[in-house]
């Protein structure tokens, strides 16, 4: 009995260890994830954090924009997400001489809070389980496209047979690689304003060079309403509109955290791939990665010269350059990870159990001989595919941009006529409008002839248009000579020559679009490209995803007392975890919460990444922190980190303490931990996040917002819970009613 005991209390520190691993269905969370979530000290139950008959959490977590998350913190609609989600709305309320970047801004009343057409707030109704419909009539013998097909028919069956109100939408998305089937009842509010935001100063202390780094520093969070019509529903942004009153909303906790704390992190994260056979994985770390990481750097080099130099290029191409670094810096932060966990030998390993574990009476193919073939098969096509899409398809040659549209409008033409084209072209010039308030030819220039020159060097010739070939390496080109001359023929680098070329009709509208050297040169590419390389890739890539398919369920159905939580896919999730520290290196431990003293000692006079203003300092020389510093050392906190794992999609997450109120704000992980997108690791996977109190100490203390505070209702869960230990758990139940 006594060695069962000992047993079990190993197996369960073991358990406890590691727990942070997971982004769950809030579905599931009772059968799969109670019972772990009260050991690690949760004092409220499956049914608080998600319920369909009754508000629970759930009903205060938004999805912003379908790119970050978002929480209800007032009655009112007050939303609370990251600077760096709001960013964009931020930026284009911005000019140099009404500067909300540099100098934050704050509406001094509902009056003042300013629209944001486009923007989006969705809720989540319900989450269905419809795996047995989507899959009905599905058999392992059926080809993928037989099968493809009939899920699509399951799926418009459905969407029909499913009860929505007029206000919501019904989206259907498969789990575990299409083992399984999830609807979603949404609720999307059309108008939320900006109420709130502070300095980049505050808001993005550390910019670029923090990113991904604990110890952070940053006070990332921005302030929006969700405005309804007068029944509460969704309505198009207008001034008749009325603050949304939400079914829950968040209590803010001003009792900070500890190590050990129990943390829940509620969201969207955007995609994952947990479950990658090595092949892949190694792939990533020696091919894609580096490629991908050695492009952005060519191209963040040049921007970050002009940037330096001028202050209106600075703001021009703060949001580019953020989001181009984002990704750079995180790949980094991820191969290092990967290979210093040695994630690609565990993943053999434990590919060594899986295939020992095939009995002979299920012959499971040889799934993953078929890996190795396939991926062997794709690689030289994926190796272009990474350097296209890098170099054309984001945000980095930003000519490729406007040529890509050029050219969707050709084809729209051409395939669906004058009236479809009519109508993108009204949504494209809507775009260039913005578009040509941030963008510099200078700049993009030096970057197309930097990563022309790349491609050329790298690419095979095969594959790249004639301008760019380098054939002789001896007679080199020029490739700045190339791209000023491109960029001064072209017309799409000036935007009142390219709004003249789009009047007209549609026929001649093209037949000047077509004329254009940087359309032709890019439809070369596009061309190339496509045929020659994005066919057979999308041909083996395809067997990968449904070889992937097959792999999972093989994964579930050999593992069956294991839990499996599905790969993230912007759909909703719950993790887990606690407040914690961790070693990044030999000899080198990192505490779990940051404090104002660090933003001092990283200070840095007149510096765009680590300046400080004055009220900020003049507060910190004073302690005149309100009541929001930590009680016992006096101290303001700023950030902290918890095992919790996240990703994209995770900025402006709640954190929720052990009884459902708001500690912290999620957004971003340690550099170390990155990798926990394909192989999380409890050692140094880490979640970081805004400190509550933090938030609360700039909206009052140094904003002067405290008509905000009042309408957030503060919470002191430890006091009570020490005064009541044994109706704490009632007290917190009875206070959500009262919010409802
Ligand atoms: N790394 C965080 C995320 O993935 C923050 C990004 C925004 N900040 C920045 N300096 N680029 O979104
Ligand atoms: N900053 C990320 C976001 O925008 C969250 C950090 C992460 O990837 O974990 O979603």
């Amino acid at each position: 009995m006594k060695h069962i005991l000992i047993t079990l209390s190993i197996l369960l520190t073991l358990q406890a260890a590691k727990a942070g691993e997971g982004m769950w269905l809030p579905l599931f969370l009772k059968s799969l994830n109670e019972a772990e979530m009260q050991e690690l000290g949760m004092k409220i139950t499956a049914e608080d954090i998600y319920s369909v008959n009754k508000g629970s959490l759930k009903d205060a977590i938004v999805h912003f924009g379908g790119f970050c998350t978002s929480e209800l913190i007032s009655g009112s609609g007050l939303l609370l997400t990251n600077h760096h989600c709001g960013y964009g709305q931020i930026q284009s309320h911005s000019s140099l001489d009404n500067n909300y970047l540099k100098n934050g801004f704050w509406a001094q009343s509902k009056a003042d809070e300013l629209m944001n057409p486009g923007l989006t707030a969705t809720m989540i109704n319900e989450i269905v389980d419809v795996t047995a419909q989507a899959l009905e009539g599905v058999t392992d013998k059926m080809g993928v496209e037989e099968r493809e097909a009939t899920i699509k028919l399951n799926i418009e069956s459905i969407r029909n047979s499913l009860v929505v109100a007029s206000h919501q939408a019904i989206e259907v998305r498969p789990f575990f690689n299409g083992n399984q089937y999830f609807a979603f009842l949404t609720t999307t509010y059309r108008d939320v304003r900006l109420v709130g935001a502070p300095p980049e100063s505050i808001g993005k202390f550390g910019a670029d060079t923090d990113n991904w780094v604990w110890p952070r520093h940053t006070g990332d969070f921005s302030l929006f309403r969700i405005y309804a019509g007068p029944d509460n529903l969704p309505a198009d942004p207008s001034e008749e509109n009325i603050p949304y009153e939400p079914k829950h909303f968040l209590p803010i906790s001003t009792d900070g955290v500890a190590e050990g704390d129990f943390t829940l992190v509620f969201g969207f994260p955007g995609r994952t791939q947990q479950y990658l056979p090595a092949v892949a994985v190694e792939e990533i770390i020696e091919v894609s990665d580096p490629n991908k990481i050695a492009i952005r750097e060519k191209a963040l080099n040049i921007i970050d010269k002009y940037m330096r130099s001028d202050e209106e290029t600075r703001i021009k191409y703060a949001s580019k350059f953020a989001s181009v670094a984002n990704y750079w810096k995180k790949w980094i932060g991820e191969t290092t990870g990967l290979k210093k966990t040695g994630a690609i030998s565990k993943k053999q390993k434990f590919e060594k159990e899986f295939v020992s574990m095939q009995t002979k009476d299920n012959p499971a193919r040889n799934i993953l001989g078929e890996f190795d073939a396939l991926y062997a098969q794709r690689a030289p096509y994926a190796y272009v595919r990474d350097y296209y899409g890098e170099i054309t398809g984001g945000r980095i040659v930003e000519l490729m941009r406007v040529v890509g549209l050029a050219q969707r409008m050709t084809e729209l033409y051409e395939t669906r006529g004058a009236e479809a084209f009519d109508n993108f072209k009204g949504r494209v010039m809507g775009f260039l409008e913005g578009f040509y308030k941030n963008y510099d030819p200078a700049i993009d220039q030096e970057v197309f002839a930097a990563l022309s020159e790349m491609y050329a060097r790298n690419v095979e010739a095969k594959y790249t248009p004639e301008m760019i070939q380098d054939l002789s390496p001896a007679a080199e080109k020029n490739y700045g000579i190339i791209a000023m001359k491109l960029y001064s023929e072209t017309a799409f680098v000036d935007k009142d020559k390219v709004f003249e070329m789009l009047e007209g009709d549609a026929e001649e509208v093209v037949a000047r679009l077509q004329a254009d050297p940087a359309y032709a040169f890019g439809a070369e590419w596009k061309n190339t490209y496509d045929t020659k390389v994005l066919e057979p890739y999308d041909n083996y890539n395809f067997k990968i995803d449904s070889l992937q398919r097959i792999y999972m369920n093989a994964l579930m159905t050999t593992f069956p007392e294991k839990r499996f939580y599905p790969d993230a896919n912007s759909t909703m999730r719950v993790t887990y975890g606690q407040v914690k520290s961790y070693n990044p290196s030999d000899a080198v431990t990192y505490s779990p919460v940051t404090y104002l003293d660090g933003v001092m000692e990283k200070y840095k006079p007149g510096d765009y990444e680590f300046d400080v203003d004055e009220k900020l300092l003049e507060l910190y020389d004073n302690k005149d922190y309100g009541n929001y510093a930590d009680r016992e050392n006096g101290k303001m906190p700023v950030c902290f980190i918890g095992t919790n794992h996240t990703t994209g999609g995770n900025s402006g997450s709640p954190a929720i303490d052990a009884h459902g109120n708001l500690i912290g704000l999620n957004f971003d992980r340690a550099w170390e931990g990155t990798m926990s997108d394909l192989n999380y690791d409890a050692s140094i996977c880490r979640n970081i996040m805004v400190d509550a109190r933090y938030i609360l100490f700039v909206i009052d203390k140094y904003a002067g917002a405290g008509h905000l505070i009042e309408e957030m209702r503060l919470v002191r869960p430890k006091l009570e819970y020490t005064r009541n230990p044994k109706d704490e758990i009632k007290i917190q139940r009875r206070k959500r009613k009262a919010n409802r």
